[in-house]
């Protein structure tokens, strides 16, 4: 065998708890959710730091990332309608390309998750700040709301946001189908504020020069843009749930990336055509990279500021053109709904977590229970900790990058799955086919890569280095630990074993890890 010890597919399922699910979502419903889980950091923060990499032609780079996140969609949908139970790619991998390739996934979601909720919080105390400062009129110590990369010491209001996340999934909070609608709708409508505001005063001479880094940093814009589009997957795991999905599945995956590419598209337009987004330079001309202390002690001599230094990109865009209450609505749009994204990526990483101790991979501590709330609140409180410290030290770019690396390494894995199963096993039961899979898997595992490598090489690097890791515990531990590895077959979940339940974002399945029940 060449993949080493593969968990049958056939035991993973009925190991979940099998419980149909009601097919209750349409094509409409779909796009929304996908809408909902994505906008978020990305485009609200990090539209700064695609300027400083690309320049205007930081548009291309949101084409190129949602082109490759659409195609990475079609090949996660296949494999979320097949294999509807907790753990998302990990799962996949494990049943498909055996322990070791799905403990490196398992291992790649952290980052993803835990990494991508430290960027959230780090972009949620921006606007905290900016809105603070800018209405409240409060001078805040820098110093204590910047990380060292950024130019301060410590990021608190990112720390307190994870921690408050944090207490929240210990408690078990639950956010309400209404509540999210509620949120989609405030995010929408703030962009849609941004893009009317801004499009009709935009300057033509503002674009050129439109590549002024060339496509390279068109490329490297595009690696870090990736993020704005993360949260897409959570489409793919309704499957389940999704009245003819064939149809249905396609519509809502690329109709919400489409609809987040125009708008992203639209917003970027707005900021370049308005207050521009040249990249800065050093002071011997150098190109500077975003998330450095050289960048901030750049920023800090322009006299009226730069959008590429802003940690909150649209809110300064509009005050600088001279809408402040509009601003002041954007940046508290982004202050309400970036929690929720928090949220979401915590709860996706616990519960990965929690089935990798299940499965033995992870001490078995992790995966314990509270008595009262029903809640992993062991990792969960660990895995807030690390994200709280992310936040506080880190500046969100690079934190968005790393989270990046580990997606695309998990997205090239589910798209290399994809056909490895239509080879192994045709016949099983597909309620969503990836269309075209032996072109569209290709192409998806080539952008991962493309992408991949137009990360930084310090991010590269750390991706390695984290891999690297990875590997010494799976030998060290996970190997010798493995429930399968020790031949312990699964008995079928019961509650208490049962990935537990209370903070869907969503109600059903929609958290990658998170199976309804
Ligand atoms: N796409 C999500 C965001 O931009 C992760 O915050």
């Amino acid at each position: 065998m060449i993949f080493g010890r593969v968990k049958s597919l056939d035991a993973i399922l009925a190991t979940a708890q099998k419980k149909s699910l009601t097919r209750s979502l349409g094509a409409f419903q779909l796009t929304m959710l996908g809408v909902g889980a994505v906008i978020g950091t990305g485009i609200f923060v990090l539209t700064a730091e695609a300027a400083q990499k690309a320049g205007p032609g930081m548009m291309i780079s949101f084409v190129i990332a949602g082109f490759v996140c659409a195609v990475a969609a079609l090949c996660y949908a296949e494999m979320a309608a097949m294999v509807p139970v907790s753990g998302s790619a990990y799962t996949y991998s494990y049943a498909v390309m055996g322990e070791l390739v799905a403990w490196m996934v398992g291992w790649a979601l952290i980052l993803e998750y835990a990494i991508a909720a430290g960027a959230v919080s780090v972009g949620w105390s921006g606007y905290m700040i900016g809105f603070v400062q800018s209405n409240l009129h409060i001078i805040v110590p820098l110093d204590l709301v910047r990380g060292p990369f950024d130019g301060g010491i410590i990021n608190l209001p990112a720390m307190l946001i994870a921690a408050i996340v944090t207490l929240l999934l210990v408690w078990g909070t639950k956010e309400s189908a209404t509540v999210n609608a509620g949120l989609v709708a405030i995010k929408i409508i703030a962009l849609t504020l941004f893009v009317i505001v801004t499009l009709p005063v935009i300057k033509s001479g503002n674009f050129t020069p439109f590549a002024p880094l060339g496509f390279a940093g068109i490329s490297g814009a595009a690696a870090s843009i990736f993020f704005a589009y993360v949260g897409f997957d959570a489409v793919s795991t309704a499957a389940e749930e999704t009245k003819n999905p064939q149809r249905n599945m396609p519509i809502g995956l690329i109709g919400s990336l489409a609809i987040c590419t125009v708008f992203y598209m639209l917003v970027a337009a707005g900021v370049i055509g308005t207050v521009g987004a040249q990249p800065v330079h050093g002071a011997a001309g150098e190109v500077l990279s975003p998330g450095t202390p050289a960048l901030s002690a750049a920023c800090r001599s322009i006299q009226d500021g730069a959008v590429v230094c802003s940690k909150e990109a649209l809110a300064w865009t509009l005050r600088s053109v001279g809408h402040p209450f509009i601003g002041w609505l954007v940046g508290a749009a982004a202050i309400i709904a970036l929690p929720s994204v928090i949220l979401m990526m915590m709860f996706g990483q616990t519960r990965i977590f929690f089935v990798m101790s299940r499965d033995g991979l992870l001490p078995a501590f992790f995966s314990k229970i509270h008595p009262k709330f029903h809640t992993p609140h062991v990792i969960t409180i660990l895995t807030g900790i690390f994200v709280a410290l992310f936040a506080a030290f880190f500046p969100v770019g690079l934190l968005a990058d790393v989270s990046n690396s580990g997606t695309l390494f998990a997205f090239a894995a589910v798209s290399i799955a994809v056909m490895v199963l239509r080879r192994t096993d045709p016949s099983r039961k597909r309620p969503f086919r990836t269309p075209l899979v032996m072109i569209t898997a290709p192409i998806s595992i080539l952008g991962c890569i493309y992408l991949f490598f137009s990360l930084s090489k310090e991010t590269i690097l750390l991706f390695v280095g984290w891999a690297a890791v990875g590997l010494v515990v799976y030998f060290l531990y996970s190997k010798g630990n493995s429930n399968l590895g020790r031949g312990i077959i699964d008995s079928p979940e019961t509650d208490e074993d049962a990935p537990p339940q209370g903070v869907p974002p969503f109600p059903g399945a929609h958290t990658p890890g998170y199976k309804d029940a």
